[in-house]
């Protein structure tokens, strides 16, 4: 049984880092695990074009502690209005990695996101055609679809057609929850990919629910049931570049998540690597974890892997109840827990 685990650095294919006292309270936690990450848009107000994705840049290398290395790649939020040749502008700049479509009211901070899809054709066009990568937040929003049929409505109404249509543009499933959205990606050809949470790998709905309710466990798209979690963990570790690690690490303070309207999102940045790699230790498959974490990814995305490595060792990390963040404080996933890997260093 190994007991040392030497990768790639990894990187974080989505991540929420806020901004302001939040973004200084939790950046540096991403960037001790990560060399760099898929930054999302969901600010308010969002980040919608390529000058105020480069201002967001500069905010975040600003908030990292000195000498961190990490280098945020930065999504431009797509709304009705969205102006193509932005897009396109921001990519040449080299500002822009990907664009992020929320359908609107979808998720925390989504007011903006597109209210028809179809609506969006010129705009995907032309990701399409300068190879700005497409991040989807792939669950319907109508009033009448159950909140655990939500991504695989979308997939029939959506996504389908989002990759019929644009054979060439690459389309990441983010957060992919359902066997299902697993079924989609493994189907569809080398320009679709899915990213995966921890929070997905361990947790089903039961998390949520069951013995009271649990704030901490809910995020969007809701963890689904048992059959689905090990469709994501076989997909996870199957060693297929399909599926890479996005964490999804999306921070809120407590009194928010404990709240009569409780906000969707999990923090799980400070542990991500230890509670992805306890998962791949569960599953007999620690030698597919650097393709999962630090090469499928790039690959997708066109970018080198990194040169630096990292090191995990066996060995308990605690996890502490709550992790101070700016004027407040968060729980982490997994508080309290003991995980048995660690990293040792970066
Ligand atoms: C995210 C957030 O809080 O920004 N929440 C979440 O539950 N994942 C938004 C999102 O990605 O859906
Ligand atoms: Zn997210």
């Amino acid at each position: 049984m190994a007991d040392s685990l030497t990768i790639r650095r990894p990187d974080d294919w989505h991540v929420h880092l806020r901004d302001g006292a939040m973004l200084h309270g939790v950046v540096a936690h991403t960037a001790r695990q990560f060399a760099r990450a898929i930054v999302m848009p969901n600010l308010s107000p969002p980040v919608t074009a390529t000058a105020a994705a480069q201002a967001y840049r500069e905010r975040i290398l600003a908030a990292l502690p000195d000498g961190l290395p990490f280098e945020p790649l930065m999504t431009a939020y797509l709304t009705d209005h969205t102006d193509p040749a932005d897009l396109v502008r921001g990519k040449g700049e080299g500002v822009l990695t990907a664009a992020k479509l929320y359908p609107a009211n979808a998720t925390t901070n989504s007011a903006h996101g597109v209210s028809d899809i179809r609506h969006l054709a010129p705009v995907l066009g032309a990701m399409e055609q300068a190879g700005l990568v497409l991040c989807v937040h792939g669950e319907v929003t109508d009033a009448e679809v159950d909140m655990f049929d939500r991504e695989a409505v979308f997939i029939d109404r959506h996504l389908q057609w989002i990759v019929r249509e644009f054979p060439a543009l690459k389309v990441v499933l983010e957060h992919v929850t359902t066997e299902d959205g697993v079924q989609f990606v493994e189907a569809a050809g080398p320009t679709v990919a899915a990213t995966i949470t921890p929070q997905h790998l361990h947790l089903n709905r039961n998390a949520m629910l069951v013995g009271g309710m649990r704030p901490h466990a809910y995020c969007l798209p809701v963890a689904k049931r048992e059959r689905h979690r090990i469709a994501l963990r076989k997909a996870a570790t199957s060693g297929s570049a399909k599926f890479f690690l996005g964490t999804d690490s999306a921070p809120h303070p407590r009194h928010d998540k404990e709240s009569s309207c409780g906000c969707a999102g999990i923090f799980n940045a400070p542990f991500a690597l230890e509670s992805y790699l306890q998962v791949f230790d569960d599953e007999g498959a620690l030698d597919r974890f650097e393709s999962f974490a630090s090469l499928n990814g790039p690959a997708f995305y066109g970018l080198p892997i990194n040169e630096a490595t990292v090191t995990l060792v066996r060995g308990g990390v605690q996890v502490s109840d709550e992790i101070a963040a700016g004027e407040t404080v968060i729980v982490p996933f997994h508080a309290g827990e003991t995980l048995r890997w660690r990293l040792a260093s970066g």
